[in-house]
C-alpha cells in the first residue's frame, strides 16, 4: 500500500452508517455546469441537483447521447425545469472527442463548474489511444479536457468576478494503491506493458488522478495569468453504482453484500459532487471528504510522494503535448 489509509476502518464504519452528508441547498444561479459521466450514477444525481438549484445550464457530458437523453428526460420530469439540460457527446477513450467537445465548450458563454467524474474500472486489458484504457480514460483524457477547459474557466472567473471551480471525482481507494510501476524509469510505459497486471489498476489510476491534480493547482498558482480557478479532488466514499459492472463472481457476491450493508446511495454520492462544486478558496488543492476537507495517504505527502508526483507530471505532460501541442501553455 502506497501510504495510509485516508481514514480508520472505525472511521470508514461511522461515516458510512451513520453520517448524514448535507443536501445541497445553496443555489447555482445563472451558471453553466459541466458533469461528465452523468448519464448514470454519482454523476447523473449531481446533474438533478444542480437543474434543481437553479443552474442555467447543466451539461451531460456522455458518451452515449441515447443513454444522456434518457438521463435529461429523468432530470427534467424531477425538476419541472426544461431548457436547463443539454446532452453533448464525450467518449473519454478518444481524444478527438475530447478535443471536439473542448472545442465546444470555447464557445458558451460562460464556464462556472466543470466535473469531472467519468472512470472506468477494469478488470481485463484493453488499450485505447495507445495506452491501457484505464489510464486513457481516468487520467490522460481527464487532464486533456481539464487542460482545454481552463481558458475558459478563467475567463468565466474575470468577465463574472467569480471563483469558478474545476473538480475531479478521486476515490478513498488511492490509500490501497501498491503501485509498484512508480519505480520504473517511465512510470505511464511501465503501466502499458502488455504483462502488466491489472490488480490495483483503479486504485493506481485514481492515486495518479489525485497527484496531477494536486501537481496542477500548484502550477495554475504559479502561472501569474489572470482568472483564477478552485481545483479540487473529491472522495463520494462507497457508492452502489455501476462502477464495477466488468467484476465477475465470486467478487459480485461479496461486492453485492458489502453494498447492501455499507453504500451510500447515488444520490447521496452526488451531494459530494456539489459540495465540491460550491469550491471556495479554502477548497483549492484539497481533498474533499464527507464534503469537508479530508486527508490524503501519507505517501501522496511524503518525500516519494512529492517526487512521484513531479515525475508523473512530466510524463502526463509529454503525453498531453503530443496529443495536443502547446496545450501545456494553458497553463
Ligand atoms: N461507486 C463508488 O463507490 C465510487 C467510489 C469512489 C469513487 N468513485 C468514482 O465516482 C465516479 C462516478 O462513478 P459512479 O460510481 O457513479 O459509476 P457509474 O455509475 O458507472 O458512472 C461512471 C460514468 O462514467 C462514464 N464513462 C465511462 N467510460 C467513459 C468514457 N470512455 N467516456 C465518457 N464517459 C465514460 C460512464 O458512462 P457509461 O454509462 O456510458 O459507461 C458513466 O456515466 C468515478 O470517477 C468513480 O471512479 C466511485
Amino acid at each position: 500500500m502506497t501510504g495510509s489509509p485516508t481514514t480508520s476502518p472505525w472511521q470508514f464504519l461511522a461515516s458510512h452508517l451513520f453520517l448524514k452528508l448535507p443536501y445541497p441547498n445553496k443555489e447555482f444561479t445563472g451558471q453553466t455546469i459541466i458533469v461528465t459521466g452523468s448519464n448514470i450514477g454519482m454523476g447523473l444525481e449531481a446533474a438533478r441537483h444542480f437543474t434543481r438549484l437553479n443552474a442555467s445550464k447543466v451539461i451531460l457530458a456522455v458518451r452515449s447521447c441515447s443513454k444522456g437523453l434518457a438521463a435529461k428526460q429523468s432530470i427534467e420530469a424531477s425538476t419541472k425545469r426544461l431548457n436547463v439540460v443539454e446532452v453533448w457527446g464525450l467518449d473519454l477513450t478518444s481524444y478527438d472527442s475530447v478535443k471536439a467537445f473542448a472545442a465546444r465548450v470555447n464557445g458558451l458563454e460562460r464556464l462556472d463548474v466543470v466535473i469531472e467524474n467519468a472512470a472506468v474500472f477494469k478488470f481485463e486489458r484493453e488499450v485505447q489511444e495507445g495506452n491501457e484504457v484505464s489510464m486513457t480514460v481516468n487520467v490522460i483524457s481527464t487532464f486533456l479536457l481539464a487542460l482545454l477547459v481552463v481558458p475558459k474557466l478563467r475567463e468565466t472567473g474575470v468577465k463574472f468576478n467569480t471563483l469558478p471551480v474545476l473538480t475531479f471525482t478521486g476515490s478513498f481507494t488511492h490509500a490501497d494503491a501498491r503501485f509498484p510501476e512508480r519505480k520504473a524509469e517511465k512510470i505511464f510505459e511501465e503501466l502499458n506493458r502488455d504483462d502488466a497486471t491489472l490488480k490495483q489498476r483503479y486504485e493506481v489510476s485514481k492515486l495518479i488522478q489525485l497527484f496531477c491534480t494536486r501537481e496542477l493547482a500548484n502550477r495554475l498558482d504559479k502561472s501569474g495569468k489572470s482568472g483564477r480557478i478552485v481545483i479540487s479532488t473529491l472522495n463520494p466514499g462507497f457508492v452502489a453504482t455501476a462502477i464495477m459492472r466488468e467484476a465477475k463472481w465470486p467478487f459480485t457476491w461479496s461486492l453485492a453484500i458489502m453494498k447492501l450493508l455499507l453504500a451510500r446511495t447515488p444520490e447521496e454520492g452526488g451531494r459530494t459532487l456539489v459540495n465540491a462544486a460550491y469550491g471556495g478558496e479554502e477548497t483549492h488543492g484539497q481533498y474533499l471528504d464527507d464534503c469537508k476537507l479530508g486527508t490524503v495517504s501519507t505517501f501522496v505527502t511524503s518525500e516519494e510522494g512529492v517526487e512521484t508526483q513531479e515525475r508523473l507530471w512530466a510524463e502526463l505532460s509529454e503525453i498531453l503535448e503530443k496529443t495536443q501541442p502547446g496545450i501545456m501553455g494553458n497553463i
